[in-house]
């Protein structure tokens, strides 16, 4: 099964970005706004979510036909009831290169603290923490959170502390709303071990009423801090591997790196090696996906492993999916297609 997969425009699968829940106790405006995920809306049951051995034994065969970086995400993964075990579980999947999984996991930050040495020691890699202001007013506008920022904060140094790094940070910038806060937070993690990395907001899901005038293109961002003063001046960086999708730049005085998500401006489905597992089991071969194709029922029929991997084989080759490079090319306003939310496929 080692034989290298490709999709419809060749491009090889490598990341496998999989949802271990579709609850989230932030209501980011850019995510899951209140007015639509309020208490009546349908989260998934129990009885829907892949378990732990389910997750496992796709991820296993996705491993098998080349993934060598597996991203927990939700929802908020921390959520997640005992996830240092899937941590555990993953860690223990052999690749076919023998070079170690990279495994990570994308989180709010709010139960970090709590977590970070149950996860370090169940053999996570590192994680990403969104953080979108420093001030509290603007924290809570962007993602009318009930934690402070003070708490994802804490959560960040206990984190590099018990070894999770490099740490990245993802800040999403909104028009109007946080934007004001693009200089302080590059000034306060100028300097630190903290990668932050500035992200276009973007028109996944259905319900963020997205608009392009409410979007921040990166170059804006770089030409803001580097012309701020002499010692933000900023040089741009070879990318770590072929597929990144953030653009890195370095501060010229050597303090530290930054980097720029640019899925708007400057989209980077070209070589997008992707694959999104959802909460539930289905599998989505690009974030703006409409539908996704369910794998759980195979994991419940008994299904053998040939079986399994095949459809999987079957569902990256099917792919062709550039959904970014197409919203840029496209000149009139948007055809309205119902995308699946971004809380239940995965960021
Ligand atoms: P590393 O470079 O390994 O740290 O991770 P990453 O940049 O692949 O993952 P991360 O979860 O930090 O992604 C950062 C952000 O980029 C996400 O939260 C999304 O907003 C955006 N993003 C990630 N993958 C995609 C993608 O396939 N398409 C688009 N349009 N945006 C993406
Ligand atoms: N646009 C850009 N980034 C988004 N994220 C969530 N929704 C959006 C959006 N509409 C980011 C979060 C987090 C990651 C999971 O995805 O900030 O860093
Ligand atoms: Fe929760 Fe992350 Fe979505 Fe914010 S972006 S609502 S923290 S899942
Ligand atoms: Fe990949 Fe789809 Fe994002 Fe393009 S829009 S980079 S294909 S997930």
């Amino acid at each position: 099964a080692n034989g290298l997969l490709l999709d419809t425009l060749q491009r090889p699968l490598r990341d496998l970005r999989i949802s271990v829940t579709d609850r989230c106790n932030f209501r980011c405006v850019y995510c899951m706004p209140r007015e639509v995920f309020d208490q009546n809306y349908p989260y998934l049951p129990h009885s829907a979510l892949l378990t732990f051995e389910e997750i496992t034994r796709l991820a296993n065969l996705l491993v098998a036909h080349g993934v060598t970086k597996i991203r927990l995400t939700g929802g908020e993964p921390l959520l997640r009831k005992n996830l240092e075990k899937l941590v555990a579980m993953l860690r223990r999947i052999e690749t076919p290169s023998g070079v170690p999984l990279d495994l990570t996991l994308t989180t709010n930050g709010a139960l970090l603290a709590k977590k970070a040495q149950l996860l370090k020691d169940a053999g996570l890699d590192r994680v990403t923490v969104s953080l979108d202001a420093l001030d509290d007013t603007i924290f809570k506008r962007m993602n009318d959170a009930d934690f402070s920022v003070t708490e994802v904060l804490h959560g960040l140094d206990v984190a590099q502390q018990v070894g999770l790094g490099p740490i990245k940070i993802n800040m999403v910038v909104k028009a109007g709303v946080n934007e004001g806060q693009i200089l302080p937070m590059a000034r306060h993690f100028k300097g630190s071990p903290f990668i932050l990395r500035f992200i276009e907001y973007m028109d996944v899901g259905s319900s963020n009423g997205w608009k392009m005038g409410e979007v921040i293109a990166s170059q804006t961002v770089i030409n803001q801090i580097s012309n701020a003063a002499p010692d933000m001046q900023l040089i741009p960086l070879q990318s770590n591997y072929s597929g990144e999708t953030a653009q890195r730049w370095t501060y010229a005085d050597g303090s530290g790196e930054i980097g720029v998500i640019s899925s708007v401006t400057q989209a980077f489905c070209h070589d997008c090696t992707r694959l999104r597992l959802s909460t539930e089991g289905k599998l989505y071969t690009c974030l703006f996906a409409s539908h996704g194709h369910d794998v759980r029922n195979l994991l419940r029929d008994n299904s053998d492993d040939a079986h399994i991997s095949n459809a999987l084989a079957h569902v990256w080759h099917m792919r062709g999916d550039r959904y970014s490079e197409l919203r840029s090319q496209q000149t009139s306003p948007e055809i309205k297609v119902s995308k699946v939310e971004m809380s239940y496929i995965g960021g």
